[in-house]
């Protein structure tokens, strides 16, 4: 039944969006119209972030404002520090950003003084202090200063993860990744909060469904997937080998495939350029050979092209990110996608509520526990 046309949602027209593109004569991806090459080349986070959230691209002051108000809104209130302190070090950091982001809807509800926009400009600024206040707290033990003197979220995000300004090579990589994970149409997560938001609830409960449903391996969780299967091998032939039996024992490869894309992935290019020249910088001779190699063959026996959860991987891995990091910096992305969709949805609400074809047994008599 999980192959049936329709199955999985696959190909049919869940609602409209004005938001973004995707897979357009099978490969394309735009957001508001603009192309994602042109904003990876040209644009950073925060002026994608702007135009999803407010609609159209920053003029120059605006965007200036934009960037001084979120620096102003990364500060984690004490009770959401101490809720981080409590959450166990062994937890998945999906779900710490999951349980923290609860949590400020706790502190910060949504009403008088914090508007639909405020909270998705809140997330924005704060789900990197959440995650690294977490993460310091447990390994190192001190009580992260979440204040940086970094303007861009991707800045920000590198200094309180290693304690100091970031290069610029690291930096603008993350800022493009970013940009590429920033938004995709009525993905999983996406539309699990559009789902959840079309109930009427508030801002934070939707958000808080989106990062469930980007947690599993066939969704966000797939560049942390993708980077255990590539640092398992010593070398590009051994590589190979182990997918030619994976392929052969008919796992699923992590980090290739996609629902809509059927001819490539518009953003993998453009990840996997930049997790070549991270390699490069620190003379990488075996991660990104054994991507390569993994990449020509699925090409080779499945036809099957790499998503940007593939090289994502490396780039992040190259940037001094721990892999269980790589979903929760998706989170950091995606929140401008959720809010912009969330927004949408409000804007012209209809309860999300299909039908199911029913399989189970025909109408028959209630047998009293006693009788059974
Ligand atoms: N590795 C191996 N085979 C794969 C595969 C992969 N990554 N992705 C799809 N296939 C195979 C399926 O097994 C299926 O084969 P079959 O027809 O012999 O049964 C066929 O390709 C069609 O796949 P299907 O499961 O119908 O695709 P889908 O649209 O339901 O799923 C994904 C799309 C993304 C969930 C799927 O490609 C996948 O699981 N990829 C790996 C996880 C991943 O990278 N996720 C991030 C997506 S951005």
């Amino acid at each position: 039944m999980a192959t049936e046309p329709g199955a999985g949602l696959a190909g049919i027209i869940a609602g409209h969006t004005a938001i973004a593109t995707v897979g357009k004569e099978g490969k394309g991806l735009t957001y508001r119209g603009y192309s994602i090459h042109d904003l990876a080349e040209h644009s950073t986070f925060e002026e994608v972030a702007y135009l999803l959230i407010y609609g159209h691209l920053p003029k120059q002051v605006e965007l200036d404002e934009y960037k001084v108000k979120l620096r102003g809104m990364r500060g984690l209130p004490a009770p959401l520090k101490t809720v981080l302190e409590l959450i166990p070090r062994s937890t998945h950091p999906m779900d710490v950003m999951r349980t923290g982001c609860s949590m400020l809807g706790t502190l910060e509800p949504e009403g008088p003084g914090h508007d639909q926009v405020a909270v998705a400009n809140r997330l924005t600024a704060c789900f990197s202090a959440m995650l690294l206040y977490w993460h310091h707290f447990h390994t190192d033990g001190h009580r992260l200063d979440t204040e940086t003197d970094d303007d861009s979220t991707a800045g920000h995000f590198l200094h309180l993860l290693h304690g100091k300004k970031p290069d610029e090579l690291h930096r603008r990589a993350i800022d493009v990744s970013l940009i590429l994970y920033a938004e995709h149409e009525f993905n999983a997560s996406t539309f699990t909060a559009r789902t959840i938001v079309s109930t009427l609830p508030d801002f934070y409960s939707a958000v808080t469904g989106g990062i469930g449903a980007l947690r599993g391996p066939l969704h966000g969780g797939a560049n942390e997937a993708a980077m255990e299967l590539i640092e398992q091998f010593a070398n590009t032939d051994e590589a190979e080998k182990g997918l030619m039996d994976m392929l052969a024992a008919k796992k699923l490869i992590m980090g290739f495939g996609h629902r809509v894309y059927k001819i490539s992935d518009p953003r993998s290019d453009v990840i996997k350029a930049w997790s070549k020249n991270l390699s490069k910088a620190q003379d990488d001779r075996r991660l990104f050979p054994i991507s390569e190699r993994l990449e020509q063959v699925m090409r080779r026996e499945k036809k099957m092209f790499p998503n940007l959860d593939f090289y994502s991987a490396t780039a992040y891995h190259f940037c001094g990110i721990p892999t269980a990091m790589f979903t929760p910096l998706f989170v950091i992305s995606r929140i401008t996608g959720w809010a912009a969709h969330i927004i949408e949805q409000r804007a012209d609400n209809r309860l999300i509520r299909p039908n199911a074809e029913y399989v189970g047994p025909d109408p028959r008599p209630f047998v009293p526990i006693n009788k059974r």
